[in-house]
């Protein structure tokens, strides 16, 4: 059949693992779209750097922006590079040329998000961005579509693999911080500045975005109030255990009589509860919707196969015909900032 073709900015931990899926799943693939799915450019720093790509994939490299932007043959742009100047210009130029844009870079849609979904509401195409919060989660999709009837009343969550990671790497494994922020870059979880990760900001960026998609508001970053992990040292916890308690990094909104309360901050939570158990660079999120009641998310945070899924689950969206795109879930593409309650938690 016919072919969807992809322009890829950045095979790193993400793109790489999307290359792979895209080639170990290419039958399955076409047997849910009728299409194939191919990367034919990929736009890199380094073009001559040795990469572990797919023995049959065949993209070519460019370090050139323009080679995407100035392709017309290519259906979507997907935007894995990350960092906020030349991704911009490339999704910014993308939309504007009324190409579907699919982005892992929460850091651009935290701050610029609001620009970019007028702008692909503008130029009625998709900008996809589920791989953006909780890595291979399905949590966008899940509050835009599976919960749409309802009222989010609080949602909470562990969003950041990195810290996550460390955390339960010093309580399980006595490894020391930076041994444990060592392995975590290793295994591809961290920011390529890994200080988004420590310091709480990587998890305020979702949070951000999760704010938008549960209650249509552009929650105002600065307003935000953020706390890392940086402070946390080995006595805390083991203190902790001692009691009974992991230490967590945490991610909440609640809304009380239409006042938005919203923060990331460290928190001690008991060893058997839900969050207490989530381990690695595993992501959880737990929501309370007025109809639907509790329900709750888990699954693998960051890294390059559950990341990648979640990129395909935008591309495969995007690709099904007569899809309207509705980037954010809500028909006031944005909703004013209503109010926010004291910041603290
Ligand atoms: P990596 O650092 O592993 O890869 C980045 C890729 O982008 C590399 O291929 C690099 O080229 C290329 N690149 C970076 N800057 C430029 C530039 N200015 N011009 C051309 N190419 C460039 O990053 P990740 O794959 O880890 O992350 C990518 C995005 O996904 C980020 O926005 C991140 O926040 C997000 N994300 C990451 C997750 C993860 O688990 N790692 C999970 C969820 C989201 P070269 O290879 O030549 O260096
Ligand atoms: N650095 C991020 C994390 C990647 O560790 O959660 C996933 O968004």
């Amino acid at each position: 059949g016919e072919l969807i073709r992809l322009g890829l900015a950045g095979l790193g931990t993400v793109g790489t693992g999307l290359a792979k899926i895209l080639a170990s799943n290419a039958d399955w693939i076409e047997r849910r779209l009728g299409r194939r799915v191919e990367i034919k450019t990929a736009l890199v720093r380094d073009p001559s750097k040795k990469r572990d790509l797919p023995e049959n994939a065949d993209i070519r490299l460019t370090s050139d922006v323009q080679d995407l932007l100035g392709d017309p043959e290519l259906d979507i742009i997907v935007e894995l590079m990350g960092g906020q100047d030349t991704a911009y210009e490339l999704i910014t130029g993308a939309l504007r040329s009324g190409r579907h844009v699919v982005t892992a870079n929460k850091a651009l849609l935290a701050h610029q998000g609001n620009e970019l979904f007028a702008l692909a509401a503008e130029n009625q195409v998709g900008l996809g961005y589920e791989a953006s919060i909780a890595g291979g989660i399905p949590i966008v999709q899940t509050l835009k579509e599976g919960l749409a009837g309802n009222q989010i009343k609080v949602l909470t969550g562990i969003l950041n693999g990195t810290a996550n990671f460390i955390l339960s790497e010093m309580t399980s494994r006595g490894l020391d911080f930076q041994s444990a922020l060592h392995q975590a870059q290793v295994k591809g979880y961290a920011e390529a500045d890994p200080t988004l990760d420590i310091e709480g900001m990587d998890a305020a960026h979702k949070l951000i975005l999760l704010i938008r998609l549960a209650h249509g508001q552009d929650y105002p970053l600065s307003r935000l109030p953020v706390t890392g992990i940086t402070h946390v040292d080995p006595q805390d916890i083991a203190f902790a255990d001692e009691f009974g308690y992991r230490i967590k990094l945490i991610a909440q909104v609640r809304e009380t009589n239409g006042l938005l309360d919203a923060g990331v901050f460290t928190a001690l939570v008991r060893r058997e509860s839900i969050l207490g158990k989530v381990d690695g660079a595993f992501n959880a999120i737990l929501l309370d919707g007025d109809a639907v009641g509790p329900i709750m998310l888990y699954g693998q945070g960051a890294g390059d196969l559950p990341t990648g899924s979640a990129v395909l689950a935008d591309i495969m969206n995007l690709a099904r015909n007569g899809r309207t795109p509705n980037n954010t879930g809500f028909q006031n593409a944005m909703l004013p900032m209503a109010s926010i309650l004291a910041p603290e938690l």
